[in-house]
C-alpha cells in the first residue's frame, strides 16, 4: 500500500479525492499497488464530508509519519506551499503538484532536493490543466530538440475569446460564468492579464529547452484590451482572436511571449475553444505535434494530479530523469523577430491611408463596415520596424500580432 496525503481540499483537492475513490481499481491496477488517501490537511472544518475522519489541520503529522510516501500538493500560492513541498522532499517523501505559482518560482530547486532524496516533484496539471504535456517533454520527445511551444494555455481566457465570438458575451458575464465553471483563478487577474499563461510558458519552456526560464522575462499582455470591434475585424480576415504564450528557437536565440494573438484556419489553435487548451509542439526531427484537450476544472486537473500519483508510486525511491537542468535561460532581445500585425487607428479617408503607407509601406486595408476609422494588415516586419511606425501613427486605437 502506498499512503498519501493530500493538501488542500479545495477545487482541485476535492477532485484528487474524487478521482481516486470514482476510479479506485483502475488507478490501483495502474499503479500496481493500492494507492490510500491517509490525510487531507485543510484549515477549514467539513463537517458530515466522507474526507472528516481523515482530516488534520496540522500539517507536521503528516511530514512525521514515515508511512506517508506521497504528498499531494493543491493548495496554489507560493507560502506555505513551498515550505510543505521542500520539507516533504527533503523527507524523501514524493510530491506531486497542481500549482503553477510555486513550479514557476521554485522548479528547478524542488526538482534538486527531490534528486538529492530519491525522491519525485511531479507537477502535470500545472500546465494545460488535464492534458499529459509535461511527461510526453520529458519521456515520449527525448529523441528531439524543441524548436517551438506555442499553447491555449489559459483556459478562462479562452472560454471568455471564445463566448465573446460565438454568442455575443460581454467581457463581464464570460468571465463570471468561467468563475462559476471553477476555471478561473481565486484572483482572475492572473488569468485576464496573461500571467497565468505566462508561468505555464515558462514551465514548458524549461522543460523543453533544458534550463530555467524566468517568467519574469517573458513579454506578457492580457486580453483586457481586445473588445467586439477586434472581434469582427478578426472574422473579416478569417482569424480567431487567442491568448496564445509561445516560445520559439531560431538557431542560437529564444524568443518567449505572451499576447492576443489573431490566429488563422492553418493554424491548429484556431480550432481550440471554450475552456480547451491547445499545445503545439514543433521537434527538429519529430516535425509538429498538437495535444489538446480540458485546460482546466476540477476533474481534468485532478486526473492529471493522480497520474503523477501513479508515477510517482510506480518509482518510489528512484528519481525519474527530467530535462530541465541546471542554469538559467537567456532570452533574445525581442525586436529581431518578424511578423505581421493588425492595426486599428481612428480617421478615414485617403489622406489617413496615406499616412498609414508612409509608415508602414504596401499594407491590406480591412473594412468591417466600422465608421470614422481606418484598419489594416502589415507585411512581414521586424517587431522593431513595426514598433517604431506604431509610435508615429496618429490616433491609434490597437495592434494584434498575426500568429505566423
Ligand atoms: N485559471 C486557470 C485557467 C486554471 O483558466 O487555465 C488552470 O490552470
Amino acid at each position: 500500500m502506498v499512503n498519501i496525503a493530500v493538501l488542500g481540499y479545495g477545487t482541485v483537492g476535492s477532485g484528487v479525492v474524487e478521482v481516486i475513490n470514482t476510479n479506485h481499481d483502475t488507478v490501483n491496477s495502474n499503479a500496481g499497488v493500492e494507492i490510500n488517501i491517509k490525510y487531507v490537511l485543510d484549515l477549514r472544518d467539513f463537517p458530515g464530508d466522507p474526507v472528516e475522519k481523515i482530516l488534520v489541520h496540522d500539517y507536521e503529522s503528516i511530514l512525521n509519519d514515515d508511512s506517508v510516501d506521497i504528498v499531494v500538493e493543491v493548495m496554489g500560492g507560493l507560502e506555505p506551499a513551498f515550505t510543505f513541498v521542500s520539507k516533504a522532499l527533503s523527507k524523501g517523501k514524493s510530491v506531486c503538484s497542481s500549482n503553477k505559482e510555486l513550479v514557476a518560482n521554485k522548479g528547478p530547486e524542488l526538482l534538486k532536493i527531490a534528486r538529492d532524496n530519491n525522491a519525485n516533484f511531479l507537477f502535470e496539471a500545472s500546465c494545460g490543466g488535464g492534458i499529459p504535456i509535461i511527461r510526453p517533454l520529458n519521456s515520449s520527445l527525448t529523441a528531439d530538440d524543441i524548436m517551438e511551444i506555442s499553447g491555449i494555455l489559459n483556459g478562462t481566457t479562452n472560454y471568455i475569446l471564445t463566448k465573446m465570438s460565438d454568442e455575443g458575451w460581454d467581457f463581464e458575464k464570460a468571465l463570471k460564468k468561467a468563475q462559476e465553471c471553477g476555471y478561473a483563478e481565486r484572483n482572475p487577474e492572473a488569468d485576464i492579464e496573461g500571467y497565468d499563461a505566462c508561468r505555464k510558458i515558462a514551465i514548458l519552456s524549461s522543460i523543453a529547452y533544458g534550463k530555467t526560464l524566468n517568467y519574469e522575462d517573458i513579454y506578457t499582455e492580457g486580453i483586457k484590451e481586445i473588445t467586439t470591434d477586434d472581434i469582427d475585424y478578426a472574422k473579416k480576415l478569417g482569424y480567431a482572436i487567442k491568448l496564445v504564450a509561445s516560445s520559439e528557437r531560431s538557431g542560437k536565440d529564444i524568443y518567449a511571449k505572451v499576447c492576443p494573438m489573431m490566429v488563422g484556419r492553418d493554424n491548429p489553435l484556431f480550432f481550440v475553444n471554450d475552456v480547451f487548451n491547445g499545445i503545439f509542439v514543433k521537434g527538429n526531427m519529430l516535425g509538429d505535434a498538437m495535444f489538446y484537450g480540458s485546460g482546466a476544472g476540477k476533474l481534468p486537473t485532478a486526473s492529471a494530479v493522480v497520474g503523477d500519483v501513479v508515477e510517482a508510486a510506480k518509482n518510489i525511491g528512484k528519481t525519474i530523469p527530467v530535462r530541465w537542468g541546471e542554469g538559467k535561460l537567456e532570452l533574445s532581445e525581442r525586436g529581431s523577430e518578424e511578423g505581421r500585425f493588425f492595426v486599428r487607428a481612428k480617421g478615414a479617408g485617403e489622406a489617413k491611408k496615406a499616412e498609414i503607407n508612409k509608415l508602414f509601406g504596401q499594407v491590406e486595408f480591412v473594412n468591417a463596415g466600422k465608421d470614422l476609422e481606418t484598419a489594416f494588415v502589415t507585411e512581414r516586419m521586424t517587431e522593431k520596424d513595426f514598433e517604431a511606425s506604431y509610435e508615429r501613427l496618429e490616433d491609434k486605437i490597437t495592434r494584434i500580432v498575426i500568429k505566423s
